[in-house]
């Protein structure tokens, strides 16, 4: 018999997982909470926010779902997988203790000074006067983050000192991220910048093919970090070898770490890497699907995730077979102008349907909603325009012929997505 999912989450990666989840044979009813305006289509939206655990627990239960995703990282850094374990119920994705390598900046920079995995150099602060002395001393280009989770924009990339004093202001006197004024300062890496996603069940793991983000607002890596605007996959340039040496030197001591420590990772490693001319380094961990990343995953994933998913809670990983098309991605995000700043919400957008005529185009939502039928804009990030290809240049001219077909007022997109990937540089 068919069983009932829930994925958790409003963004398009949920959307994307919710999509693949729906086209298992093994799947009868998928729910969303609470999902957008356009989930839809694939899922049956539930009103129930994603830091509502026990509501959340309560649907499970009701509906008899046998396996519940989660998406993004606040629920994971808080405990919903706890949560439903402790009430015994399926669910995909790591427990707290597991998260903190992405929850706290300052639990994974040990994590990977204990493991020998090679990462940026950098010391930990809680005084302004102290942090800022250290900055006077190192000088520019560097790096300052918070320590917290604030959406991919907890880092200020400063390349003057002057840049750098601010950021120190802002984060530790004026506080304006409402983090803990604890902040991570290190050596500023130069490099291409790529993501490695590794499903683990805890004790066995699978790396994913390469995947490219582009997380500035502007072209060619100029202006504010975002949330991700478009994603390029796999990336050629990466050579297997290359890809062996991160899951030897990354993958595997970071997961080993955390299972030695007691709290083996059940669900996603994605470590955001620095491909610098020393080797690859390690920018930050994240114990999830990236979004854009996942988009492109869902389109080029040959096998059932269902069966992948469950795969991770029973530990059977080192069973499944993980195939993949071998095929192209690649994803442009489209934004509300004004975003990573103030942007306007309630606009209509029209096109989509005529975008998804284009082959091999899916429009996955992220801030979108429905008002009485008409589909208006909700979010910074609105839809995440997928596309796939026999090569990378064929996806990324599909992608953005579908971009050309959508409209709503004001809307921005970059028109670079993919360039890096293609020209291996
Ligand atoms: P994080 O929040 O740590 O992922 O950082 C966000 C982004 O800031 C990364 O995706 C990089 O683009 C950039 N970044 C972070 N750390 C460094 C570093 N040490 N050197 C250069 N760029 C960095
Ligand atoms: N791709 C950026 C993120 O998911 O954090």
């Amino acid at each position: 018999m068919a069983e009932d999912v829930l994925v958790i989450g409003t963004y398009p990666r949920e959307h994307a997982i919710a999509w693949k989840l729906k086209q298992s044979p093994r799947v009868g009813k998928v729910y969303i909470a609470p999902g957008n305006g356009g989930t839809g289509n694939v899922a049956e939206n539930v009103p129930i926010g994603v830091m509502e655990f026990e509501k959340l627990a309560e649907f499970a239960i009701e509906k008899k779902i046998s396996l519940t995703v989660v998406g993004p990282e606040n629920p994971l850094g808080e405990g919903i997988v706890d949560v439903f374990q402790a009430r015994g119920l399926r669910i995909w994705g790591p427990t707290k203790a597991a998260a903190q390598i992405e929850s706290s900046k300052a639990f994974s920079k040990q994590l990977m000074a204990d493991a020998g995995i090679p990462t940026a150099e950098f010391k930990i602060f809680t005084e302004h006067a102290e942090a800022l002395a250290y900055v006077r001393e190192k000088g520019a280009p560097i790096v300052i983050k918070v320590d917290g989770m604030v959406f991919g924009k907890g880092a200020y990339v400063c390349m003057t000192m002057e840049e750098a004093e601010t950021a120190l202001k802002e984060t530790m006197l004026d506080n304006v991220l409402n983090t803990a004024s604890k902040v991570v300062i290190e050596e500023f890496l130069d490099g291409q910048e790529i993501s490695i996603h590794a499903i683990s069940d805890g004790k066995t793991s699978i790396v994913f093919p390469t995947a490219q983000d582009h997380k500035t607002i502007g072209e060619n890596d100029t202006g504010k970090m975002t949330g991700g605007m478009g994603v390029a996959a796999p990336i050629s340039w990466v050579s297997k070898n290359q890809l062996a040496d991160i899951e030897a030197r990354v993958v595997r001591p970071a997961l080993r770490t955390l299972a030695d420590k007691g709290s083996p990772l059940v669900g996603m490693l994605y470590p955001g890497l620095m491909m610098t001319p020393k080797g690859p380094r390690v920018l930050e961990f994240n114990a999830r699907f990236g979004c854009p990343e996942a988009e492109v995953y869902m389109r080029l994933m040959k096998s059932d995730v269902f069966g992948l998913f469950n795969a991770c809670i029973d530990g059977t990983l080192a069973d499944f077979d993980l195939e993949w098309d071998q095929e192209f991605a690649a994803t442009i995000i489209i934004a509300s102008g004004g975003y990573p700043d103030g942007y306007k919400k309630g606009l209509p957008i029209t096109g989509i349907e005529e975008a998804e005529k284009v082959p091999n185009v899916i429009v996955f939502h992220a801030g979108t909603k429905l008002v009485n039928g008409q589909l208006v804009t909700d979010g910074g990030r609105v839809l995440s325009v997928s596309a796939t290809g026999s090569t990378l240049k064929e996806a990324i001219e599909r992608a953005y012929e579908a971009v050309g077909k959508i409209h709503f007022e004001n809307m921005y997109y970059r028109r670079d997505i993919g360039a890096k990937a293609l020209s291996g540089k």
